[in-house]
Order: structure tokens, then C-alpha cells, then sequence
């Protein structure tokens, strides 16, 4: 059939699906798909319509597009979609919701606080602590997200998570390993693949070390031992069913000095550049990156 591969969008990762969105047509066309690129950041859903895909790849980052909005036209369009649906979409583009998802199901995730205003990020400090996390909790990419080493980093912090979004989500911050879990399937079928370790200049795992730089280091699978990266695994595996996602998902964790895994979010359209960690963790264990799309394709449902 006739798959379009949507990309591009509206959200602020805008640059990054369209990186995304390429990667996976051209893998597309490579396996004899009949692929189309279709922008949703220039094309109307009518023209979506008049297209007459019979199945989509949603390369689309954030909002409008990770976000449940264009998972729930598709619903309405009747066109299988790759990855998760509605709800789940919806929740994981929250990180504020995925967290009280998380603590409701028991799993790990790092003390918070939500804020309105500058004052409320200096209560949030008294009971975090520093240095503390301030991010947009709909962004992406670590977009307006800022580390709070001494207090007198708030008002930074403040005005810049607030060029995203009103409400902010403070966070304690983990100090320790940064990594990263795909995971693939669906119900009890779901599974992680190996964990990624990510070695960032200074720590800072941002914009410019995510998708520019080519300074990070990247250790797959992470050198941990055999018990460990089977908790991570199962941790993130739950917490990817608790918030019902389906498809693909990639869950980012820190682990911390005392080798205690805590979950960061839950992004249920994850990059597919040729920087990106699903396709990493998917090559380490023997699925190359056009496999990786059409098994993801194949799951794609309303
Ligand atoms: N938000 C970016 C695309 C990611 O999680 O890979
Ligand atoms: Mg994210």
C-alpha cells in the first residue's frame, strides 16, 4: 500500500523531524516501500486526506504531532499510525503526567515540583534542593530546559523555561549516569533493547550535543552488569505499559551514585536521525535502521 511518512510539523523539533522524517523515507524506499513524505507543518489534514495512505510513519516530534492532536485525526481519518495512540501520546508529551503516572505505579522518578512563577521555583529549591532541573514539561530535545546550580540561577532558569510554556516542571537533579532504554512492542509482547549509556561534554546531553556536536559518546550496550541492566530494563518496560504506550518508545533514565535508576520521561516518537539512539540500540541488537521502520510499520494501527 501507499505510506506516508509524516514529518516536519509545527512544534519546536521541527529541525529534528525533519532529519527524522528523511532517515526513515529513504529506508522506506530502500526496503520497496511505496513511501511519500508529507510535511504537516505545510499541508493541510484535508490534503492528508486526499492522500489516501493506507498506513503512516509519524516522524513528527512534540506538539501537534508526538503529542495525541495528530494521532487522534488520523483515528478519525481511520489510517494506522505507527506507535503509540491518544492517550498514551498525550500523557507522555506531559512529564509532569508521566511522572505521577510513574508514582502511582510505584516506579522510580525524581522528586518534583510544579511552578507557576519565579517565587514558586524558590520554594520548589527549599524542597529539591540544588542543583534542580526547570524545564517545559511539552518540550523536547532539551529545549528550555536549564540546570539551577546555585539559587541565584532562578530567574535564568525562570524566563527561559517560560518562553516554552506557563507551567514548569521543577525536578530534583540525579547526579550520575545518563541513559537511555528503547523499547518495542506492544502489551505483553513489549521488550527493552539494549540500554544506551550516553557520555556528554561537561554532562550537558543538550541540543547542541544531541544533534550537532559530534563530541558525545555513545556505550551500547551500557557497561553495567547483568542484573542491573535487567532491573533498568524491567523498570522501563513497566513504566512504558503504565503509561499504555505501544510500537516504540524510549525511556530516559539516570542512574545515580548508589546505582538507583530513576525515569526522566517517556518519548513515544523518538528521534530517527542519524544521531538517534533507538536506531543505536536497534543495530546492537542486529536490527539495522530500515529493519527498525518496517517493523514499526507493520505494528502501525488505529
Ligand atoms: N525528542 C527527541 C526527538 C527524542 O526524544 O529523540
Ligand atoms: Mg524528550
Amino acid at each position: 500500500g501507499k505510506v506516508g511518512v509524516l514529518y516536519g510539523g509545527l512544534s519546536s523539533e521541527r529541525p529534528v523531524s525533519l532529519n527524522s522524517g528523511k532517515g526513515v523515507y529513504e529506508a522506506l524506499l530502500s526496503k520497496g516501500v511505496d513511501a511519500h513524505l508529507f510535511d504537516t507543518g505545510e499541508r493541510s489534514l484535508a490534503e492528508l486526506a486526499e492522500q489516501k495512505f493506507d498506513r503512516v510513519f509519524i516522524a513528527l516530534h512534540g506538539r501537534f504531532g508526538e503529542d495525541g492532536c495528530m494521532q487522534g485525526a488520523l483515528e478519525l481519518l481511520g489510517i494506522p499510525y505507527t506507535g503509540s495512540g491518544v492517550m498514551a501520546s498525550a500523557i507522555a508529551m506531559d512529564k509532569t503526567m508521566t511522572k505521577r503516572i510513574l508514582l502511582d505505579k510505584g516506579l522510580p522518578t525524581p522528586k518534583y515540583a510544579v511552578a507557576h512563577t519565579e517565587a514558586d521555583l524558590y520554594e520548589a529549591e527549599k524542597k529539591l534542593g540544588l542543583p534542580m532541573i526547570v524545564k517545559p514539561p511539552h518540550e523536547g530535545s532539551t529545549l528550555g530546559l536549564k540546570k539551577v546550580k546555585q539559587v541565584s540561577d532562578i530567574p535564568e532558569a525562570f524566563a527561559l523555561s517560560q518562553t516554552y510554556e506557563s507551567e514548569l516542571l521543577a525536578e530534583q537533579c540525579i547526579i550520575g549516569r545518563e541513559l537511555t532504554v528503547p523499547i518495542l512492542g506492544k502489551g505483553d509482547k513489549a521488550y527493552a533493547l539494549p540500554i544506551i549509556e550516553i557520555i556528554a561534554p561537561g554532562g550537558n546531553y543538550d541540543f547542541n550535543n544531541k544533534y550537532i556536536a559530534n563530541d558525545t559518546k555513545y556505550l551500547c550496550p551500557a557497561p553495567l552488569s547483568a542484573e542491573l541492566t535487567a532491573q533498568i530494563q524491567d523498570y522501563c518496560v513497566k513504566a512504558y505499559l503504565a503509561v499504555g504506550c505501544e510500537g516504540w518508545s524510549r525511556v530516559d533514565v539516570m542512574l545515580d551514585e548508589q546505582n538507583q535508576p530513576w525515569i526522566l520521561e517517556i518519548n513515544t516518537s523518538p528521534g530517527m536521525t542519524s544521531h538517534s539512539l533507538v536506531p543505536m540500540a536497534a543495530k546492537a541488537s542486529g536490527m539495522e535502521y530500515a529493519d527498525l521502520c518496517i517493523f514499526l510499520l507493520e505494528q502501525a494501527s488505529t
